[in-house]
């Protein structure tokens, strides 16, 4: 009932010559995955307006990684979801953990970001997650239930919104949460946005888990009831690897 969607985030990664992966990707992208699996990349800005005219015809989906809440106006550097949609984005990342620890992003200000993404009928994904600290302190399902609570649009559909569970201690670094700690997170979202949004919006919307997602790990991962999909941070970055973690999907 819920289309899995495999999303790739390139980070601060890739130049021209990365748009050869999204070529390679696109090739790969058979009209039999595409029927099975929605797929999604997240390239730097500087490659969103090519990697969004090359994807035209092949079914990828290419998303922004972060957006300003305004419109317009004085913030240098800084990119609207207006923009983003200008350049041929369909989606956008917003409140990923980098870009909370690096920036002091609030779930307040995350929120202000997926309002404005939806405002320009872009796609969110809202990205929450605990940190190793919590997560030992036995806080893991309180913070995430805390953020998804904060950070997503009051209101929102599951057309809108997507929900990506990424354990900061996961990202980077090899290490993934249990079969059963995913699941339980999972399982908590999904409560979270019942509650939220009511229960035909929680049993639509998908819910992605990130962090240290590979070929070797995605199969169990992506098995789970309540895991729809992944957001994939390094193993996107190669065409071959991202495309094994697509057809686990
Ligand atoms: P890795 O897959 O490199 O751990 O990154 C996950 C992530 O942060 C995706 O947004």
């Amino acid at each position: 009932m819920r289309k899995p969607l495999v999303a790739g985030n390139w980070k601060m990664n890739g130049t021209k010559a990365s748009l050869n992966e999204l070529k390679l990707l696109g090739d790969a992208y058979s009209a039999g995955l595409r029927a099975k699996v929605d797929v999604m990349v997240a390239p730097p800005a500087t490659l969103i307006f090519v990697a969004a005219a090359g994807a035209v015809g092949t079914g990828i989906i290419i998303g922004g990684q972060d957006c300003h809440a305004k419109v317009s106006g004085a913030h240098t550097g800084d990119l609207s979801a207006a923009m983003l949609f200008d350049s041929g984005a369909k989606a956008v990342i917003v409140g990923h953990s980098e870009r909370r620890t690096d920036h002091a992003e609030t779930d307040a200000d995350v929120k202000a970001k997926a309002e404005a993404a939806l405002a320009q009928g872009l796609t969110a994904i809202v990205c929450v997650g605990e940190t190793r600290a919590q997560r030992e302190a036995g806080k893991a399902l309180s913070v995430v239930a805390k953020q998804v609570k904060a950070s997503v649009p009051d209101g929102a559909s599951a057309d809108e919104v997507v929900i990506a569970y990424e354990p900061v201690w996961a990202i980077g670094t090899g290490l993934t949460p249990t079969i059963a700690d995913i699941a339980e997170v999972h399982a908590e979202i999904r409560k979270v946005i019942a509650r939220k949004l009511g229960k035909e919006a929680s049993a639509k919307m998908r819910i992605l888990y990130g962090g240290s997602v590979k070929p070797e790990n995605a199969k169990e991962i992506l098995a789970l009831e309540d895991v729809d999909g992944a957001l994939v941070g390094g193993a996107s970055l190669k065409a071959a690897d991202f495309l094994k973690i697509i057809e686990a999907a």
